[in-house]
Formats: C-alpha cells, structure tokens, sequence
C-alpha cells in the first residue's frame, strides 16, 4: 500500500464532502420539486456530518484536516465551478432550469464522493491494525448513505429531464421509491421505469 497516495485520497475525501456541503446548500436554492427538496434537506445534514467524521479520521490517524494537497485544490475548484454553474443557471431564471442544473451538479459532486468511499472501503481491506480499525468505522457509517446520494440522485436527474422533454416520468423517480442501495438495484429501477411511467 502507498501510504502517500492513502492520505491523498483521505485529503481528497475532506474536500469532496466540504465541496459537497456547498453544492446541496446552492442546489437547495434551485429545488422546486418538494420530495427533491426533503431528499436533499436529508442530504445537506448527512453531507455535514461527513465532513465532521472525516476530520475526526484525519485526527485520529494523526493527520491535519487543515493541510493543504494538490489533490484537494483541483476537487475544490471542481466543486466551486458547481456551484458557479447552479448560479449562472439562477440568474437565467428559466422555471425549471435550474432545478436540472443542480441535479446534474449533485450527481457529478456524489460520483467522486461515492468513489471515494469506494476506494475507502478497498483501503480497509488491505490495512492492517489501528488505520484499518479507524477507517472502518467511518466507512461503516458513511458508505451507506452514498449509495443513495449518488442511485437516488441519478434518478431525480433522469426523471426530470423527461419531465422537461414533456415525457411521462416517474417522480419520486423508482430508485427513491424501491429504495436503491447498489449498481444493480439502479439498473433495476432504470429498467422498471418503463411500466411504472
Ligand atoms: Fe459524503
Ligand atoms: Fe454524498
């Protein structure tokens, strides 16, 4: 194991959530959907305890949350050109746009971050003692939730889309309703849209 290219990723990992952060409180902004709303409400507050578990995990492996890495600058421009993009859409004011913008931003912000954790998970497998016990708290707690994040938000963003091409979409979309926690389960609900439209 690298153990140069582990703290990157934990560094990167910080950065995404506290990206994260930002990018659902601007796509709240953007939201008209009102069971999108409640979903992302959810989102922001589990987003914000992320940010918390992940600094106490830098702490604990002895690391300073506050240091700065090449890695975390490009996935902290990254998030603010998100946010930047929610805006410019907000100011067009077109009804509609915007909400698809945003839904477009978390998926694109909720890939890196269910990456992440993905490669959090694999790291866990591979260490040994002490970082292993540390990561795997963490990853216990979070990785769960990014499922969601990430199927469930894909979903909103496809369905939506149909909605604004004047298509029968299914909102809440089936990922939300059959309640998607893997790969397979959203190439399930992707498939069963089509009889539930
Ligand atoms: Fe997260
Ligand atoms: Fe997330």
């Amino acid at each position: 194991m690298k153990d140069e290219q582990v703290r990157e990723l934990l560094y990167q990992a910080l950065e995404t959530e506290i990206g994260g952060v930002n990018v659902y409180t601007t796509a709240l902004r953007c939201v008209e959907n009102d069971d999108l709303k409640e979903e992302w409400d959810k989102y922001l507050e589990q987003t914000k305890t992320h940010v918390t578990i992940m600094e106490d995990t830098l702490s604990k492996l002895g690391l300073d949350p506050n240091e700065e890495t090449p890695g975390r600058k490009v996935v902290r421009t990254i998030g603010e050109s998100l946010v930047e993009a929610m805006e410019l859409a907000l100011a067009e004011g077109e009804p509609g746009a915007a909400q698809l913008v945003a839904a477009e931003a978390v998926v694109l912000a909720e890939t890196k971050d269910h990456q992440n954790w993905h490669l959090i998970g694999e790291v866990v497998s591979n260490v040994k003692g002490e970082t292993a016990k540390i990561l795997k708290e963490a990853w216990e707690k979070v990785e769960p939730e990014e499922d969601e994040h990430l199927y469930h938000t894909k979903g909103w963003a496809r369905e939506l889309w149909i909605e604004s091409l004047g298509m029968k979409a299914v909102l809440p979309p089936p990922e939300e309703v059959k309640d998607v926690q893997t790969a397979i389960g959203a190439a399930r609900a992707e498939k069963a849209r089509k009889q539930m439209a």
